[in-house]
């Protein structure tokens, strides 16, 4: 398909089993992201949100339908080859940063590119880049437990954006911050996206951090509705 979509689900099919009872999620959905877009995705507690990020992010795999970002079809693929395209295409940001206490802030970073080539030189210049980007050039040396959880999550950001990524899957990325400290994490976002030019996909429950976005899907039963918070 010749399309200007960066990432584009078809058909997709996806459901749980849980003892006895079978969960379906999605039935035959279809999405198109362009290159570029920032899409907030809100929806009700358990309509999928997070299982349609894993699913963008090859973490987990679709039961039909097709999935194809930039220009590859990612359903079916190995779990190395998605380990792969992973490395090469996503950066993930989560709501509890997932930082690794015992390594700083330089080190959590450079996490991602210790599976890359890249020689130390060349990483430390990466991480440099990529702390710089955030505005905590000046933390590089400290621990998680040392900063506050906006500038975690700033370094969780880094992290995500260090082997740069087309696009970003941010679930719930400022869900343990007070406003204040959400709207530089999502002003963060925004710079991402306009100047980087990368594309985002965030779930939020918080319209305030769903405006953000260039726009909003709202997920429930299994289908998205497309809503202008504007409006
Ligand atoms: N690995 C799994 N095994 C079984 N059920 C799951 C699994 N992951 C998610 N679910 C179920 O799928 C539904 C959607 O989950 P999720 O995508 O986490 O929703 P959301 O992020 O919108 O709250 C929920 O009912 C959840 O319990
Ligand atoms: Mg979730």
């Amino acid at each position: 398909m010749s399309d200007h979509a960066l990432v584009r689900l078809e058909g997709v099919t996806k459901g749980f089993v849980k003892g006895q009872e079978s969960i379906a999620i999605f039935k035959a959905l279809d999405l198109a992201i362009p290159t570029g877009d920032f899409v907030a995705v809100m929806g009700p507690s358990g309509s999928g949100k997070t299982t349609l990020l894993n699913l963008l992010g090859g973490i987990d795999h679709v039961d039909a339908g097709a999935i194809t970002v930039a220009g590859q079809r990612i359903d079916g693929l190995s779990e190395n080859a998605l380990a792969r395209y992973r490395a090469a295409n996503v950066g993930f940001v989560f709501q509890f940063y997932n930082l690794m206490p015992m390594l700083t802030a330089a080190q959590n970073v450079e996490l991602p590119l210790l599976l890359t080539p890249l020689k130390k030189a060349q990483r430390r210049t990466h991480v440099e880049t990529a702390l710089a980007v955030v505005g905590l050039a000046d933390r590089a040396k400290h621990y998680p437990r040392e900063m506050s959880g906006g500038q975690q999550q700033r370094v969780a950001i880094a992290r995500a954006i260090v082997s740069d990524p087309k696009i970003l899957l941010c679930d719930e990325p400022t869900g343990d911050l007070d406003r204040a400290t959400a709207d530089e994490i999502l002003g963060v976002l925004q710079t991402l996206n306009r100047e980087l030019g990368k594309t985002i996909v965030m779930v939020t429950h918080d319209p305030a951090a769903a405006r953000y976005a260039k726009r909003t899907l709202h997920l429930d039963k299994g289908q998205f509705f497309e809503k202008d918070l504007a409006a």
